[in-house]
């Protein structure tokens, strides 16, 4: 089912005329930073090469679709194997527009290969992997924009060294590279193995990578409408142009997250109410965590920016996570996603009709019952005092996918310019990935393995 028509944002929920006191007031809107931000956002735009994606991918969009089509004709299995940006965006979108049990539908129904998203390092996983695989019927898309994470490059040595003991030397025809067109070990790899490879753009960060080929082969191996995804992300772009904050959704969510953290929300609670948007919070987590949460803001003063992002799923975290939503502390917002049309229609029959409390049910839908949830939970929410947004989707399709995605992408890079950071590094990654190069000894890490070592020994008064 596709749709053109816009995605829908509701911010009532977090102004003080529905929430009271502890909600918002326009002020608080109106007196952040916005004209300096718009101004940011304008200027920094060549640099932000990832909003050019919804229109500059013409000629790579045919090779991708003709790549897929080859792929499925070809393979059972189709793995990913990355993690962070390079994984999340293609596992939500999988999710979002595939049947929701894709895998384990029988192969004429799926229409394409099975997909498998590797990102972790857990080895009982690779086992597991290999246990429903069988290589010699699977392509891999090693995706890595550095070229150089030790999770990618670790799934990397495993599977070339399994698939040249099946195929011999020559494995080109079941990996597919997607890298920097030059930078990183994966690029000179795949060169020197003559491997098919994709590019990451210069200045697409992994976590503002989904529009790219990182998510956009997985999508068209797997049949999604990967055009419609990419025009709807150009519907957003077009929208987010606008320098009226309340014309332009990404910007206003941007806005009203902002200002809610000027009075103590430091969680964000995305709740979707539609297992296939489920994945998109994993998604926004990262894009949201990596992206603001920095020590340092621009003019390097130290600020500890950042909002925690929280991943709830309606209705089902209704029955574990509400109560803190609706008694806990003010100290988060929580967005509702929801989708004003399912992709079928689930009727509630007649039963037990002696027991009025359960045959009141009857006759309505899943449908209806789970929309009355989301406008019950948004209500109670609302009447405690806590603030939360809405976010509709005339339906769930690769149009407004993308329009959602753009949205989500371009709040985050507004936010940035309202906080004053830098919200396309990752220091506090680096970090770690540096940390664990030294402890397997890689060369040129013998200052921090050195400094691991002079670490301060645990105190063994606190382990038992
Ligand atoms: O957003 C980011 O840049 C990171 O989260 C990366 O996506 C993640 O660390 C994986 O990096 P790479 O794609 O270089 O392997």
């Amino acid at each position: 089912m596709q749709t053109t028509q816009p995605i829908r944002i509701d911010i009532n929920g977090i102004m003080q005329e529905t929430v009271g006191p502890r909600g918002l007031t326009r002020e608080d809107l109106t007196t952040l930073p916005i004209a300096a931000a718009f101004e940011g956002l304008k200027a920094k735009r060549g640099q932000m090469r990832w909003r050019e994606l919804p229109h500059n991918q013409t000629e790579i969009v045919a090779d991708l679709e003709a790549t897929a089509a080859d792929i499925r004709a070809k393979f059972e299995n189709f793995v990913v194997l990355g993690i962070g940006g390079s994984a999340l965006g293609p596992i939500a979108v999988h999710q979002a527009l595939c049947h929701l049990r894709y895998n384990e539908l029988p192969a004429a129904k799926r229409g394409g290969p099975r997909l498998y998203v590797e990102d972790n390092v857990d080895p009982e996983r690779m086992a597991a992997l290999l246990d429903v695989i069988d290589i010699e019927k699977t392509m891999f898309n090693v995706i890595t924009k550095s070229g150089s994470t030790s999770e990618t490059m670790s799934q990397l040595l495993i599977i070339t060294d399994l698939l040249r003991k099946k195929l011999g030397e020559d494995i080109s025809t079941h990996i597919i590279a997607t890298t920097d067109a030059e930078k990183g070990n994966l690029i000179k790899i795949a060169g020197r193995e003559g491997w098919k490879t994709f590019y990451v753009p210069d200045g697409v960060g992994g976590r503002f990578s989904e529009l790219c080929p990182v998510g956009l082969l997985a999508a068209a191996v797997c049949g999604v409408d990967i055009r419609a995804l990419l025009v709807g992300a150009a519907a957003m772009d077009a929208r987010s142009q606008s320098e009226n904050l309340f014309q332009n959704p990404a910007c206003l969510l941007a806005a009203a997250q902002v200002a809610s953290m000027r009075k103590g929300c430091n969680i964000h609670v995305l709740m979707p109410y539609a297992d296939g948007l489920k994945y998109v919070s994993d998604w926004y987590a990262q894009l949201w965590a990596e992206s603001l949460g920095k020590r340092y803001g621009n003019d390097g003063s130290e600020i500890y920016a950042g909002q925690t992002p929280v991943k709830a799923l309606g209705v089902t975290d209704q029955h574990s996570q509400v109560q803190l939503y609706t008694e806990g502390p003010f100290d988060k917002v929580i967005t509702f996603l929801g989708v004003d049309e399912y992709r079928t229609t689930t009727p509630i029959p007649a039963g037990y009709l002696d027991i009025p409390d359960v045959s009141f049910l009857c006759g309505h839908t899943q449908n209806e019952l789970i929309a009355a949830e989301q406008a019950a939970t948004q209500y109670a929410v609302g009447k405690s005092g806590h603030m939360y947004s809405v976010i509709t989707l005339p339906v769930l399709s690769a149009h407004t996918l993308g329009q959602l995605l753009y949205m989500f992408e371009v709040m985050t890079a507004f936010a940035g310019e309202l906080l004053q950071l830098n919200a396309f590094d990752q220091p506090g990654v680096e970090e770690g990935k540096n940390a664990t190069y030294a402890l397997l000894g890689k060369p040129g890490y013998d200052a921090m393995r050195a400094e691991l070592a002079a670490a301060p020994a645990p105190n063994p008064a606190y382990i038992i």
